[in-house]
């Protein structure tokens, strides 16, 4: 396959700041793709170039791509690779890589008459039987809200593998939240990914508030959380508002979340180097609930072979933009699920209004999508196209 034309250009993402957004057409297909960006990032995610830089460097190689064959996702993903030739891609970018390599994939599916989901399905010989479960976070805190919860994510899991059904109820809780949270702090704000803040330094609260909501929509919705601990890491303790805690406070905190509410996964609950932590709260609490790794993990081979060995995590975040193409995305994914873990893929919290991670969860047969809050429409876009997805099925 030869492509025949590309154009690269800079496009504003959810937070405004500039992102790639690539055009590619092969005999009479077009398509489009974009990359996202992440602010809690875990330092071994792939490099990320500034967009007027990549726009450079993609001049540079525009030639070479129009002027090879490229048979296969996996060759044109490790051309690229080689053209690099950096351990983190700090010479063509992680996402100016990936950019391509999206582009690549839809062209690919397009010229084959077939779905994304289809395609990715395809090159791993999985047969689809199962859609994942839509994680919507509707609390912020962390990084991504201004004065509120310490933890960055509290997110609610209708236990529905109908995404229809399940966006029914996300948009039912969403409703119930804003109620409260009016009747509480007689305004409402919004975080990075569109969910509701909460003026709150007490990570348990969170929780609180979202119990009541649960209960007002399907007791049998569970609850998730992202810690992402490494931005509340300092000095060899963790800061939950005025209190530092140390790692076995942290732990019992997690007990106490695990019995008193439906947990369904704590992501990253220590920073990411913390493997005693991880295989500690992996070893005490992993039959209960999924231990998430994050920037633990990056979705990097080498980093979830660790994991593995150190027993660490059960279940894996898959978020293309932290290696950098597709296919090492594909590698990542499957080899967690060879390791017998969950598997949820996510967007970043600097978004786009390209759904790709919709089709790369169906066609992986992934066990969950974290999109963000629906009532942002770079988020909702992602769960439309599950239920688009649903009705072809
Ligand atoms: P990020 O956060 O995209 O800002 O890194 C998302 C997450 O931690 O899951
Ligand atoms: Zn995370």
């Amino acid at each position: 396959m030869k492509i025949d034309d590309i154009t690269l250009k800079i496009i504003p993402d959810s937070r405004s700041e500039k992102t790639l957004e690539v055009e590619m057409s092969l005999e009479g297909h077009k398509v489009v793709a974009s990359v996202p960006s992440g602010k809690s990032k875990g330092s071994n995610e792939a490099f990320v170039l500034e967009p007027e830089e990549a726009l450079e460097k993609f001049t540079e190689i525009k030639f070479n791509l129009f002027t090879r064959q490229f048979s296969t996702l996996e060759e044109f993903d490790n051309y690229l690779i080689s053209l690099d030739n950096t351990p983190n891609k700090q010479n063509l970018g992680g996402n100016l890589i990936l950019v391509l390599s999206l582009g690549f994939t839809k062209l690919l599916a397009a010229s084959q008459n077939l779905e994304i989901y289809q395609l990715i399905a395809g090159i791993i010989g999985h047969k689809i039987q199962k859609l994942p479960l839509c994680f919507y976070n509707l609390i912020e805190g962390g990084v991504h809200a201004k004065n509120s919860l310490p933890f960055q994510e509290y997110l609610l899991v209708p236990q529905t593998v109908s995404p229809k059904f399940s966006l029914e109820l996300a948009q039912k809780a969403i409703k119930i939240l804003e109620g409260k949270k009016y009747q509480r702090y007689g305004k409402v704000t919004y975080g990075d990914e569109g969910g509701f803040t909460m003026p709150s330094d007490n990570p348990r609260e969170g929780l609180e508030l979202l119990q009541e909501v649960r209960s007002g929509i399907d007791t049998h919705s569970k609850l998730s959380l992202d810690v992402a601990a490494s931005v509340l890491f300092k000095d060899g303790k963790y800061q939950i508002g005025e209190k530092l805690l140390d790692e076995k406070e942290m732990l019992s905190l997690y007990h106490n979340f695990a019995s008193d509410f439906p947990l369904l996964s704590i992501e990253d609950p220590f920073q990411e180097d913390d493997w005693q932590g991880f295989e500690d709260i992996r070893r005490q609490l992993g039959s209960k609930v999924w231990v998430v790794g994050d920037d633990l993990t990056t979705t990097n081979p080498q980093r979830i072979t660790q994991a593995y060995q150190k027993g660490a995590v059960n279940a894996v975040i898959i978020k293309p933009n932290q290696i950098g193409s597709v296919t090492e995305t594909i590698k990542a994914a499957t080899l967690a699920q060879k390791y017998g873990w969950k598997v949820i893929v996510s967007h970043r919290s600097g978004e786009t209004m390209d759904t790709f991670i919709a089709d790369l969860a169906v066609g992986l047969g992934a066990d969950g999508l974290k999109s963000g809050c629906p009532l942002q429409k770079e988020r909702l876009v992602k769960y439309q196209r599950l239920i688009e997805i649903e009705e072809m099925l």
